[in-house]
């Protein structure tokens, strides 16, 4: 019987020509996943199916990761040979997943293969920037690159689902995952979101390099109040469209194939529950065709959010929300048959999120060639394949950002060295949190890669990260006496940040600046060289520093392209995707606020009754789009085609930037603009366009870029998503508090 029903998928498979792989281009989400032969498919595998079976495909459990390699629980492989799970994340390798994708295929009664899920969030093996490092680079095809080579190492280790990318907009820096995002900013995180899902996906899903994004974590999951992560989230449904919203629709609309709930509650109802979300705006708005996976546990976790009495409503609310599958709960696994004998959850609804699950089984190729992702020989070759890591120190050095610079950077090779701190030697945090199965045992740290360039070193490691103890001052302070100049390597481990990693100050802990003050008082000068996964309050570093460099955690090789850039070999040209403020009690302090009736300025007579703080600026420490190099350049001739526009006419923006130094360089040019009066009211600078342009010494450019009746749109008084007449504003500059300014009329 069972080979008999094997043989039957297996006819369904072959019974018309191969699957129909979908070009993954940017398109409406309704246009991905819609291919009628796979659907008929899809039918004729589910015609076969018992309830439970059916069941079992919106299930997922995780394997566990021992010493010697991945396990899984008795029990879940039990439900495996069922068929009763048809999903496993955490399991990676070939070997190992092999002998599972085995036991689904030969040993249940239907043989339909399993997906394997991971977090390959910033590389899988070979490790790239933190995602917000990445973010810095303004780069979207160095995006793209990393998460193709990221889905290449996947795919070679068996997975074939990567749950990336983060598309959590976030304005909170004491939020540990700010981490994970492409930072604050609805525009740039736009791009990135599109980017990584091509990237991961490439241009065939079926292909075996390729594996399918996961949307996450739909939706708001990165504005808990008070930056601690899980909590409440809640929000004007025009400040969720506006700005919380678009990337993941972004992601959607670049095809990807999957969508994760969040944690968090949002307008007093969980994600997980959330039918506005999950089917309002998900599925009947956007047009979504692909599954929605809840995070971790998320069903379970809405009897704590107190919206359901017990695990089995739990599954109901869920379900009938519009979750396909179950992340590790085994809610639906223990009640989804107990709720549809019921009448309390449509047995069509469970046969409709199993078909979602299979199909994309069948996009991802996996009945054709259910073994298609475990091919030992492809995994030798692809894990940390020279190129992979080459790739790596390029989107590294990319994603720096220089903060500061007197001048002392960048070094020259022949002068004497003092390397203090207790990121001088890191290893394991040069990779970050959420470092997939990236190996840390051979990576070069930033002291040993800088031997390249100099050998002439001091070593002393000054003090931990955190606590009390300054025994280790005094040999810091006698190193950097004996040196020409002194790198200070300070920071955060890749644990501050990362999943439920909230902290209540951003500043550096007192220790770590107290070390820098030490030191400074020998008179020389100081590099300081941050390593972090989030913005940090520097306002008493930057007084005692010549130099900083953030670095963010920058991957296998960030070692190496620390050292390329404090040198010199490459030209940093990394901006700020988010907002440094000056101390933690700004927060939330970013770019595109509101001006209020009160607004503070500097020339205005009254100065109190304003909004504004008593004992701090209101302004950044370091502005959104900031970030120097070795270069400078010189922003001139901003010129406007046309001093009004009608809403079908496009305006022209031009800019002349020169490189008015002695080294070639890279800049990223901004482009902003205000709409200064609507029927609500508008933010005061807003991103909608950025070029990274080269510039060779000494040369000039003109830069131009299309304002169109599209980049002035927003939700109006009515909600009605479009444009009002009236003057706007428009900024280009190299940073956002650092713009030229001109405007111009939107006529009727
Ligand atoms: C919980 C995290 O919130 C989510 O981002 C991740 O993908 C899942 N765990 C699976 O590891």
């Amino acid at each position: 019987m069972k080979i008999l029903n094997v043989i039957i998928i297996m006819a369904i498979v072959l019974s018309s020509c191969k699957t129909n792989p979908k070009e993954i281009t940017n398109k409406p989400a309704s246009a991905y996943f819609k291919d009628q032969k796979i659907e008929r498919k899809v039918d004729s595998v589910l015609n076969l199916m018992t309830l439970e079976e059916k069941i079992g495909q919106t299930v997922l459990f995780s394997s566990g990761w021992d010493v010697t390699g991945p396990t899984l629980n008795d029990n879940y492989l039990k439900y495996v040979k069922e068929g009763l799970c048809g999903n496993i994340f955490n399991a990676h390798t070939v070997k190992y997943n092999k002998r599972l994708q085995k036991i689904a295929v030969e040993e249940t009664r239907l043989g339909i293969p399993l997906l394997f899920g991971y977090d390959v969030i910033h590389g899988h093996k070979t490790i790239f920037p933190l995602s917000l490092g990445e973010a810095s680079s303004w780069d979207m095809t160095a995006i793209e690159k990393s998460a193709r080579i990221s889905a290449i190492e996947a795919s070679a280790s068996g997975l074939n689902w990567t749950f990336a990318p983060m598309c959590d907009i976030s304005r909170d820096p004491r939020w540990g995952r700010i981490s994970e995002g492409a930072g604050e900013d609805v525009y740039l995180a736009k791009k990135i979101a599109a980017a990584r899902v091509h990237g991961f996906q490439g241009k065939d899903l079926s292909a075996p390099n390729t594996i399918m994004a996961c949307v996450k974590h739909f939706a708001a999951y990165g504005a808990p109040q008070g930056g601690r992560d899980y909590n409440t989230v809640d929000m004007s449904d025009r400040v969720l469209r506006e700005t919380y919203l678009p990337p993941y629709k972004a992601a959607i609309d670049a095809g990807a194939a999957t969508v994760m709930t969040s944690f968090n509650e949002l307008d007093g109802v969980p994600s997980s529950g959330n039918h506005y979300l999950l089917t309002d705006i998900l599925r009947n708005e956007w047009g979504f065709n692909g599954f929605v996976v809840t995070d971790y546990t998320s069903i379970n976790e809405m009897v704590d959010h107190g919206i359901v009495a017990d695990e089995k409503e739990a599954g109901e609310l869920a379900m009938n929300a519009g979750v396909d599958m179950d992340m590790q709960g085994s809610v639906y696994l223990d009640h989804l048959k107990e709720l549809i004998r019921e009448g309390k959850v449509d047995e069509k609804r469970v046969e409709e999120a199993a078909r979602r699950v299979l199909k994309m089984k069948f996009y991802l190729g996996l009945f054709d060639d259910p073994y298609r992702y475990l091919d030992e020989k492809r995994e030798k070759e692809m894990i940390y394949n020279p190129d992979h890591l080459k790739a790596s120190l390029d989107v590294a050095k990319k994603s720096m950002v220089l903060l500061q610079n007197d001048g002392t950077l960048p070094l020259s090779g022949n002068k004497k060295i003092a390397i203090i701190g207790p990121h001088a030697k890191a290893t394991v945090n040069l990779l970050g949190s959420w470092r997939a199965s990236g190996g840390w045992d051979f990576v070069t740290s930033p002291f040993d890669a800088i031997k390249k360039y100099n050998k002439n070193l001091l070593y002393a490691k000054g003090c931990s990260f955190n606590g009390n103890d300054k025994k280790g001052f005094a040999e810091a302070v006698s190193a950097a006496k004996k040196s020409d100049v002194v790198l200070v390597f300070l920071g955060a481990p890749e644990n501050w940040s990362g999943e439920a990693a909230s902290r209540t100050s951003i500043e550096l802990p007192q220790i770590q600046t107290d070390l820098l003050k030490a030191v400074r008082k020998t008179g020389k000068p100081i590099v300081l060289v941050l390593m972090n996964g989030r913005p940090l309050a520097l306002e008493r570093e930057v007084k005692i520093s010549n130099s900083i460099l953030e670095a963010w955690y920058p991957g296998t090789e960030g070692g190496f392209a620390i050292a390329d850039v404090l040198f010199g070999k490459y030209n940093p040209s990394g901006k700020l995707p988010v907002t440094f403020p000056r101390v933690t009690g700004q927060i939330p302090i970013y770019y595109d606020m509101k001006n209020t009736g009160r607004p503070y300025s500097a020339n205005s007579t009254e100065q109190r009754y304003v909004s504004r703080y008593l004992f701090t600026p209101n302004t950044p420490l370091f502005a959104f789009g900031h970030g120097l190099s070795y270069s400078h350049f010189t922003y001139s001739n901003l010129k406007l085609s046309a001093q009004e526009i009608t809403k079908d006419q496009k305006l022209e923006v031009s800019v002349q930037i020169k490189n008015d130094s002695k080294v070639d360089g890279e800049e990223t040019v901004q482009l902003y603009i205000r709409d200064l009066v609507g029927s609500v009211t508008r933010p005061v600078k807003q991103l909608k366009g950025f070029q990274k342009v080269l510039l060779k010494a000494g040369e000039t450019k003109t830069i131009n870029f299309i304002l169109s009746n599209d980049d002035l749109k927003f939700y109006r008084k009515d909600m009605s998503w479009g444009s009002e007449p009236g003057k706007f504003n428009v900024f280009v500059g190299g940073a956002s508090d650092s713009v030229l300014e001109e405007s111009f009329l939107l006529k009727d």
